[in-house]
C-alpha cells in the first residue's frame, strides 16, 4: 500500500483494483484505478468512505490492521456510487453500533442499494453542520452533482484536511503512479471531463465553498493524495469546470473509411506545424481512447472534426464523438470542420450543425471538402484553413 499515515491520526485504508477491465463499465484504465478509504482514529473512530464490492475482503485487512482491536464509531458516506458504496452493507453488518453519517439524499440511496434496513442507525447532517471525533472535528459540505446528488465533502478541522469526494479524482492505481509519466493533470482531466464534466457549474459552488478553508491536504476517493502546491490543483479544476481552455492549440479529431480523411486531417496537422508553433494535437477516434478525445476537445481552444459522409450523414463513430461532447456540455471554443464524400458530401454541413447547438461555438472558415482523395486542390483549400486556424486563438 503506498500510503499508510496521511497525517497524525489519519490512515489511508483504501485498495487498489488492478482486475478491472473498464471503469464504470465504459472508461478504459491501463494502470487501474483506486479505492481510497481512510480511517480518523480519535476518542471517536470514524471511517472515510468504503470501497468497490470486488475488493472488499482486501479493504477489510486494511481497515483491521488500522484499527489495531478498536470499534469504529462513524462511518461517514461522502458518495454512495458502488465503487465507494459497495461494502457500506458489509462493514454495517459487521460494526453494528457504527452509525452511518450521510446527506439527506443519500438516505433514500441507502434503501435502493442495501436489503438491510439501516434507517435507525443513520445520522443526516446538513450543510457546514460539524461532527466532533474528540480532538477532531469534522466538517461537511454539500456537492450535489459532483458527481451524484448525495455527495458530500468532509473537512477535518484539526488535520486541515478536505476529503473530496471524487473531485481531484485521477484514474490509475495507486502502486501504478510511478509508471504514470504524464503527470497528474492527463488522467486526472480524462477523469473529470468524462465523469464530472457536465456539472462545472456544481463544481464551481464547491469551490466557491471550500475557498475559505484552510486546505493542507486534498484526499480524494480515486488516485493520489495531493499534498503540495494545491493551489495548482485547484486552479485546474476551476478552470475546467468554466469551461475555459487549458491551453492555446488545436485539436484534430478525424475517423475515415478508407484512410483517405485520415490523410486530409494528418496534412492538416503538418501544414499547421510547418507554418506557425500552434501545439497540435490529432486523435483517430476510432482507433485511440474516444474518451481522451474528449479531454483533449476540452483541454485546448480550437478542434477540427474531419469526417466522411455516411448514409447520408456522418460517419457514426463521429456522430458519438459529438454526442458525448454535447452531453458534457462541450462550449466557448472554436471549431472547423473537413468534410469527405463521393457523391454527395454531406459530413460538413451536418457536423457544422450540431456543433453550433452547443452553446457559444465559433465555427472557422473555410469547410474543407475532400472529393473523394487528397488532390493538389485539397491541399491548398487545407493550407487556407490552416491559416483561419492559427489565426483564430
Ligand atoms: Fe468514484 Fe462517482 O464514483
Amino acid at each position: 500500500m503506498k500510503y499508510d499515515l496521511i497525517a497524525p491520526d489519519v490512515k489511508y485504508i483504501g485498495v487498489d483494483d488492478l482486475d478491472i477491465d473498464l471503469f464504470e463499465g465504459q472508461y478504459d484504465v491501463p494502470l487501474g484505478v483506486s479505492y481510497n478509504s481512510y480511517l480518523i482514529e480519535d476518542e471517536k473512530v470514524a471511517i472515510m468512505d468504503t470501497v468497490d464490492a470486488t475488493k472488499t475482503q482486501e479493504w477489510e485487512q486494511n481497515l483491521e490492521k488500522a484499527l489495531d482491536g478498536k470499534t469504529p464509531d462513524y462511518l461517514i458516506v461522502q458518495h454512495l456510487e458502488p465503487d465507494h458504496g459497495g461494502s457500506v452493507q458489509y462493514i454495517m453488518e459487521k460494526y453494528p453500533q457504527m452509525i452511518a453519517v450521510c446527506s439527506q439524499k443519500a438516505v433514500a440511496m441507502f434503501k435502493r442499494f442495501f436489503e438491510k434496513d439501516f434507517s435507525d442507525r443513520i445520522q443526516v447532517v446538513k450543510e457546514g453542520e460539524t461532527l466532533s471525533l474528540g480532538q477532531h472535528t469534522l466538517q461537511f459540505f454539500m456537492a450535489p452533482m459532483v458527481h451524484w446528488p448525495e455527495v458530500m465533502v468532509t473537512y477535518d478541522q484539526q488535520a486541515k484536511i478536505l476529503f473530496s469526494a471524487d473531485g481531484f479524482g485521477k484514474f490509475g492505481a495507486l502502486c501504478k503512479e510511478e509508471e504514470d509519466d504524464e503527470g497528474w493533470a492527463c488522467e486526472a482531466r480524462r477523469y473529470y471531463f468524462n465523469i464530472v464534466g457536465k456539472y462545472g457549474a456544481m463544481v464551481q459552488n464547491l469551490l466557491k465553498k471550500v475557498a475559505t478553508l484552510d486546505i493542507q491536504q486534498i484526499c480524494p476517493l480515486h488516485g493520489p493524495v495531493l499534498s503540495e502546491d494545491l493551489g495548482y490543483y485547484i486552479g485546474l479544476y476551476d478552470t475546467w469546470s468554466k469551461y475555459e481552455p487549458e491551453n492555446e492549440g488545436i485539436f484534430i479529431a478525424y475517423c475515415s473509411l478508407h484512410g483517405n480523411t485520415a490523410e486530409a486531417a494528418l496534412k492538416l496537422a503538418d501544414i499547421i506545424k510547418e507554418k506557425s508553433n500552434v501545439k497540435v494535437s490529432t486523435s483517430d477516434i476510432a482507433r485511440d481512447d474516444l474518451h481522451e478525445a474528449v479531454e483533449d476537445a476540452f483541454r485546448y481552444d480550437r478542434m477540427v472534426l474531419c469526417a466522411p459522409t455516411y448514409d447520408g450523414g456522418i460517419m457514426p463513430i463521429m456522430e458519438d464523438f459529438i454526442n458525448h461532447l454535447r452531453i458534457k456540455t462541450y462550449q466557448n471554443r472554436k471549431v472547423a470542420f473537413v468534410e469527405n464524400g463521393t457523391w454527395a458530401p454531406a459530413s460538413g454541413k451536418k457536423m457544422r450543425e450540431q456543433m453550433e447547438a452547443m452553446k457559444n461555438i465559433t465555427i472557422i472558415e473555410p469547410l474543407v471538402t475532400v472529393e473523394s482523395t487528397v488532390k493538389a486542390k485539397t491541399i491548398e483549400d487545407l493550407k487556407v484553413l490552416a491559416d483561419a486556424l492559427i489565426h483564430n486563438a
